[in-house]
């Protein structure tokens, strides 16, 4: 190699700075080894402007000599930086449990970066409030943690603001704080400690995944006699052990000292392989990261195939246009919804509360896609406030699923309509199973044009994407409404007074019930063949499956003809159209409820003829609605995932049925 050629110049900088370098090392060498040794302080020495913790404020001078050391440190060249708006604090409480420096953790300038005062044993880590930490461990070590004390005043210059999130600040809530100000000072301060998995070992033999995954286990001292806690220092716990659960810890706890904590990593049995990567985040706001185990904030709307459409409940309070587009707006979007398949160990097994891993495996390769956006359907229209909707496909039939919700945080804390705060380290929500449609005869459509409060799978075939199939009914739906509008004109419409045909009721009312309806007749809602609930209707059975096929074969019996075949419930589809063009094959349908048809019968004027059909045939022809479970299709319908219910925009239909006249109106689509 070839050195640089130097001029006379450079030379000499160059042995000038040697020179340097060596005074300075010596110059360290003979330095004591600690700049500052606080163990004779009294107490903590609070910032008197707030007294906030209450203890005594001790006597101005007991500030010199602080002021002098650090003065003493800087003239020895160190460059010691105070936090801006905090005075320097030094932390001395420590007394007679003053420990030696390789004990591990010692005290230290608050708001003073260890790296320049150098002192930090290197195996812990110091949170700040309100960061995550980031670690690695590996399979029978523990990583340890503090939290200064100093950290525990931190959200003391932001208490209003902070506080003030989504609400202005007033007498009484002056008063609250006012209060926390008390009860911190009995107490101490609350501190929420959370961690979360982000990567962990992984089975190297299939048959192991039944077992579950090794957990990491959260340690929490608040005593400097432990000021590493682990499974090799048990002494002294604020709290016991505790064991992380699907790569989720918590914990949370007053105190007025600093905080140890230590996470630990348990040795790996047979048939398990790798480390784990994990982040600890400590806060005096709240969880950092957060799960809820009681909800799944999703319903499932529908599934077909190979995808299924989720909502999530509202996320706004109300239809305010500036609250809904603040979250259309959001970049990036902040849900993210995760799925993997029930059977084989996925990237989230084992972790299934930590959002870190959720954002690990999301970048992972998988053939699904979830396609997000906030929508204001689904709901008492016009009224609607905002939610999530996830429409994830390429699924595959017949297949159990497991899904994952998750909402990224701010640091400012992102705040949903009736549920909190969500901070930077995010929220999960309870995984929830699903299984798609075996059958190739329903698809899911949603968002079109005319019959916009659809959202359900419709019968369909391997001939029809998506748009093709969406534009197909929609247009019919809006050519038989266009028919109904000019028979409805014809009658004393717009009148006023004596000559209207009902006080309680509009045609405007009338047209609403018609189009809800005519949409759910057209287009109904579609499950397999094979499904068995008994409120689904067999439909279009007289053509063969796509496979060639037929659904009841081998009966040729006239009993068979006269019940089953011929009957036209079952033969055919109200809509000839589905039998005809779309030709799905034999597929079931979720009758619509019927009180849809009650519901024309009410709101239109006599002279139209409707009516709903009475006994056997409207069990034939309509659904009822339950509590429990869907049993009947209706605009806005949902799967509730935690229990199996239908109706999140369910109504109360209280309607006598009107009349027992056979309606003629609308022709093959009353039977
Ligand atoms: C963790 O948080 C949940 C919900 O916030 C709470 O119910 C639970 O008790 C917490 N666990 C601990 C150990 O504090
Ligand atoms: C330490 O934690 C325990 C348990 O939360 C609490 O009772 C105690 O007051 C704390 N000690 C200090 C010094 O904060
Ligand atoms: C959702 O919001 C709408 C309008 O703001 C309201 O009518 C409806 O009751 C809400 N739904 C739930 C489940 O809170
Ligand atoms: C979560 O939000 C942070 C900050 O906005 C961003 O850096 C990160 O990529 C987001 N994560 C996901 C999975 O969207
Ligand atoms: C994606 O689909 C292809 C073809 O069906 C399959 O070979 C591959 O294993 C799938 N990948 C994943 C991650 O499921
Ligand atoms: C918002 O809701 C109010 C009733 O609370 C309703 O009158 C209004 O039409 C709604 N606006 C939109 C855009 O849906
Ligand atoms: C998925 O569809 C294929 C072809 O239509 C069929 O052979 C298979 O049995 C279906 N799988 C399930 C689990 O129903
Ligand atoms: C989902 O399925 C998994 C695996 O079969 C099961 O362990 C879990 O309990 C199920 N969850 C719910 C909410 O049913
Ligand atoms: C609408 O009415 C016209 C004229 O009576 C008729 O030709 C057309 O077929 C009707 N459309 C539907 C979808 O019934
Ligand atoms: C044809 O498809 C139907 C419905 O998917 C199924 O029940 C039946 O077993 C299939 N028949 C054959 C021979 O694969
Ligand atoms: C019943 O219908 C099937 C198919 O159309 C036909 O083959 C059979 O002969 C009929 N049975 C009787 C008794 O009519
Ligand atoms: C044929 O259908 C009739 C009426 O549903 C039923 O009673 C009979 O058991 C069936 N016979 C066969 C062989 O499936």
């Amino acid at each position: 190699m070839q050195l640089p050629k130097l001029t006379p110049l450079q030379s000499r900088l160059l042995a000038s700075l040697i020179a340097t370098c060596i005074l300075v090392v010596i110059w360290i060498e003979f330095q004591p080894k600690y700049f500052v040794y606080a163990a004779e302080l009294p107490s903590v020495l609070e910032d008197g402007a707030h007294g906030q913790f209450g203890q005594a404020i001790p006597p101005d001078d007991a500030n010199i000599p602080i002021i002098e050391r650090i003065r003493e440190d800087q003239s020895r060249g160190e460059e010691a930086q105070g936090s801006s708006g905090y005075s320097p604090i030094l932390e001395a409480d420590r007394g007679e449990e003053e420990t030696p420096q390789d004990m591990g953790y010692s005290p230290d300038f608050a708001y003073f970066d260890r790296s320049l005062i150098g002192r930090a044993p290197q195996s812990v880590v110091v949170l700040t409030n309100n960061v995550k930490k980031e670690e690695d461990s590996n399979p029978g070590t523990t990583r340890n943690f503090v939290l200064e004390k100093s950290q525990l005043r931190a959200r003391r210059a932001g208490d209003i603001s902070e506080r003030g999130v989504g609400g202005e600040v007033d007498g009484d809530h002056e008063d609250e704080v006012e209060g926390e100000r008390l009860e911190k000072r009995q107490s101490g301060t609350q501190v929420w400690i959370s961690a979360n998995t982000c990567r962990q070992p992984l089975p190297n033999t299939p048959i192991i995944t039944e077992q579950d995954s090794p957990q990491l286990t959260l340690w929490i001292s608040n005593s400097t006699r432990n000021q590493k806690p682990g499974p090799s220092s048990t002494n002294d716990l604020a709290i016991a052990p505790v064991k992380f659960q699907g790569g989720y810890a918590n914990f949370t706890l007053h105190t007025t000292s600093d905080i140890f904590i230590g996470v630990s990593a348990p040795l790996l049995t047979d048939g398990w392989a790798g480390s784990w990567h994990f982040e600890v985040a400590a806060s005096v706001d709240g969880y950092y990261h957060s799960y809820h185990e009681d909800e799944t904030f999703l319903f499932m709307v529908d599934t077909d195939s190979e995808s299924a459409l989720f909502i999530t409940p509202n996320i706004t309070a109300n239809n305010d246009t500036a609250s809904i587009d603040k979250w259309k707006n959001m970049d990036p979007f902040p849900f993210i919804m995760y799925t993997q398949s029930n059977n084989d160990w996925g990237p989230m097994t084992g972790m299934e509360r930590s959002f870190c891993a959720l954002q690990v495996s999301m970048t992972q390769e998988t053939n699904t896609t979830v396609v997000s956006s906030i929508t204001t359907k689904f709901g008492e229209w016009p009224i609607n406030s905002a939610k999530g909707q996830f429409h994830v496909q390429g699924l595959k039939n017949g297949t159990a699923y497991q899904g994952f919700l998750a909402i990224n945080g701010t640091a400012q804390g992102l705040e949903i309509a009736g549920k909190g705060i969500v901070r930077n380290g995010g929220q999960v929500w309870r995984q929830f199973n699903w299984t798609t449609k075996a059958e190739d005869s329903c698809q899911v459509v949603f968002g079109l044009g005319f019959c916009s409060d659809v959202a359900y799978a419709v019968p369909s075939s391997s001939q029809y994407n998506f748009d093709s199939l969406v534009a197909l009914y929609d247009k019919q739906a809006e050519e038989y409404y266009q028919n109904f509008t000019n028979s409805l004109d014809q009658v004393a419409c717009d009148t006023t007074g004596t000559a209207q045909y009902s006080l309680a009721r509009t045609c405007d009312d009338c047209r609403t019930d018609y189009k809800t309806w005519l949409c759910s007749v057209l287009m109904p809602r579609c499950e397999d063949f094979s499904a068995t609930d008994p409120w689904l209707q067999p439909r279009n059975i007289a053509v063969p499956f796509p496979n060639g096929t037929l659904a009841y074969p081998q009966n040729n019996t006239a009993v068979f003809n006269t019940t089953i075949r011929n009957r036209f419930a079952f033969a055919q589809s109200r809509n000839s159209m589905i039998d005809t063009v779309i030709k799905p094959g034999p597929y079931k349908e979720m009758l619509p409820c019927e009180d849809l048809c009650f519901d024309i019968v009410r709101s239109c004027p006599a002279q139209l003829g409707f009516s709903c059909p009475n006994e056997p045939a409207r069990s034939l022809t309509y659904g009822k609605r339950r509590e429990d479970v869907l049993t009947c299709s209706f605009p806005g319908a949902v799967v509730d995932l935690n229990v199996m219910k239908g109706g999140a925009a369910g109504r109360v239909v209280e309607v006598a049925l009107v009349a027992a006249v056979t309606a003629i109106v609308g022709g093959f689509l009353w039977i």
